[in-house]
């Protein structure tokens, strides 16, 4: 599907469902109503997760973006040495930990080149061609560089049904970018992807390591003129 040409309306295809807000958070019904959502679910859900790994049993498992992507950056030295140490306990082998050592490439450098394939292997002392096969068959690892911010929209069905279609022609529209392809600026990458965990606060977006719900079309300039 392609993006709406500059200066046509936010408004989807008449095809499509009439883009609805979730009327709120799970949260905010029954006996703990007076809390509020960051009461709950606690700031951190959102927030930028600590250099050192955070929490010993999430270390480095999870597909982290960071805006300050370096390609060059090197991915096994200070705290992220250490990070590899805690992976590196909590398997039986290092075969066993080559997911969350890719997600720390990964965080790292913005995407896995092949040869920062190469030099997970031979940290972890596996064969090139087995990290090549693991790393390509995961979506969620960017084999190319993708932009400054890498925002991700969820179109599967809970956030389908509520417009998610229309919130991803947004984003597309007011960066400029096609599916997939980094703006010219390099700020930005938009991408559609399956669910996202958050299916009870469509439309979910992610942008790098950060969670945004209940979007709608009409709050895409607000999230981008946020982030610059
Ligand atoms: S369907 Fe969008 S987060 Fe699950």
């Amino acid at each position: 599907m392609s993006a709406p040409k500059a200066g046509q309306p936010d408004s989807p295809p008449s095809s499509w469902p009439e883009a609805k807000q979730n009327p709120g958070w799970a949260g905010d019904t029954g006996e703990f109503a007076q809390l509020s959502e960051a009461d709950v679910r606690g700031n951190a859900y959102v927030g930028v997760r600590p250099k050192d790994g955070g929490l010993p049993v999430v270390a480095g498992s999870m597909p982290y973006q960071i805006a300050e992507k370096d390609p060059e950056a090197p991915i096994f030295v200070g705290p992220y040495e250490e990070r590899l140490q805690k992976i590196l306990g909590e398997y039986p082998d290092r075969q066993n930990a080559l997911l969350p050592a890719l997600h720390m490439a990964h965080e790292i450098r913005g995407y896995l080149s092949p040869a920062t394939m190469d030099e997970v292997a031979e940290r972890l002392e596996l064969a090139p061609a087995y990290v090549r096969g693991v790393a390509s068959f995961y979506t969620m690892y960017n084999l190319g560089p993708v932009g400054k911010y890498l925002i991700q929209v969820c179109t599967n069905i809970s956030c389908n049904l509520c417009g998610g279609d229309a919130v991803f022609e947004a984003f597309l529209k007011h960066t400029g970018t096609e599916a997939g392809e980094t703006s010219a600026n390099g700020l930005w990458t938009v991408m559609e992807v399956e669910c996202l965990g958050a299916c009870g606060f469509p439309t979910a977006v992610q942008v790098n390591e950060r969670y945004l719900e209940n979007v709608r079309p009409e709050n895409v300039p607000d999230i981008l003129a946020m982030l610059t």
